[in-house]
């Protein structure tokens, strides 16, 4: 058990299972306190059995409702003291090529990535204000920078690099940093979803992803922790407004 986030409060969004969970165990492998929200109660149980030796408060809550995220952040700030870094992760994906992609596909999409994010970071904001301090962590994604099927994805995440550039100015001169992290492949459940709805094995869809990743291995949800770990490092209070792309090489 390491000491680099001990002291802290850190709330991860969508962090019971995949990208979010390895997140939140490392910060609360690194003395953090941590909060888990998402909106899948049997995930949610799971994570809190296997993280039970750490101080953790998980709750059922949908990001794209403001005040479910609001009574969230107030019992997290009344049970830990504080709420010093938020990681903006609860994500799904409604992939389809434009000419198939429903209005609902469409809107569930921008609903979760960029509702969810601006909720609770508009709720996050006034706890991280009054102690002048806060890291705020978005995750966006590769495909920000276009991918096939993903037209409602790709611009949630590409809206999500502006929030995070705005939230960086508006925020950095109360001593709260914005920044995300954008992933490329990384094995989790929603890429395994991918495989189901393509119909191939993932093993397929991992050794196909494979062909375009210089470091010749696909990501694992601790390399992204690892990612968001550097930014919201209190050393790390001059990087803001930053995307730091973690894809095992320079291009998506
Ligand atoms: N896996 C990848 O290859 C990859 C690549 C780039 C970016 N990402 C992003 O990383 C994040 C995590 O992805 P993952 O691969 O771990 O996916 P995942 O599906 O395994 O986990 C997503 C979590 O978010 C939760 N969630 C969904 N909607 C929610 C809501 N409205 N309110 C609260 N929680 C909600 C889910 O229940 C789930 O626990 C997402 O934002 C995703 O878009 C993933």
């Amino acid at each position: 058990m390491g000491e680099r986030f001990r002291g802290k409060v850190a709330l991860v969004t969508g962090g019971s299972r995949g990208i979010g969970k390895a997140i939140a165990k490392l910060f609360a492998e690194e003395g953090a306190r941590v909060a888990i929200l998402d909106v899948n109660e049997e995930a949610l149980l799971e994570v809190s059995e296997e993280l039970r030796e750490y101080e953790i408060y998980t709750k059922v809550a949908n990001v794209v409702e403001s005040e479910e995220v609001e009574v969230a952040l107030k019992e997290v700030y009344e049970s830990f003291g504080s709420v010093d870094i938020v990681v903006n992760n609860a994500g799904v994906i409604r992939d389809n090529l434009l000419f198939k992609m429903t209005d609902t596909d469409w809107q569930t999409v921008m609903d979760v990535h960029l509702k969810g994010s601006f909720n609770v970071a508009k709720a996050a904001q006034g706890y991280m204000v009054k102690n002048r301090y806060g890291r705020m962590i978005n995750i966006s994604s590769t495909s920000a920078l276009g991918n096939r099927g993903q037209a409602n994805y790709a611009t949630a995440k590409a809206g999500l690099q502006g929030l995070t550039k705005t939230l960086a100015i508006e925020l950095g001169p109360l001593g709260i940093t914005t920044n995300a992290v954008a992933p490329g492949f990384i094995e989790t459940e929603m890429t395994r979803e991918t495989a189901k709805r393509i119909g191939i094995p993932f093993e397929q869809l991992v050794e196909a992803s494979l062909q375009g990743i210089p470091v010749g291995r696909s990501g694992q949800p601790e390399d992204i922790a690892n990612a968001v770990a550097f930014f919201a490092d209190e050393s790390s209070s001059f990087v803001n407004g930053q995307i730091l792309y973690v894809a095992g090489g320079p291009k998506a």
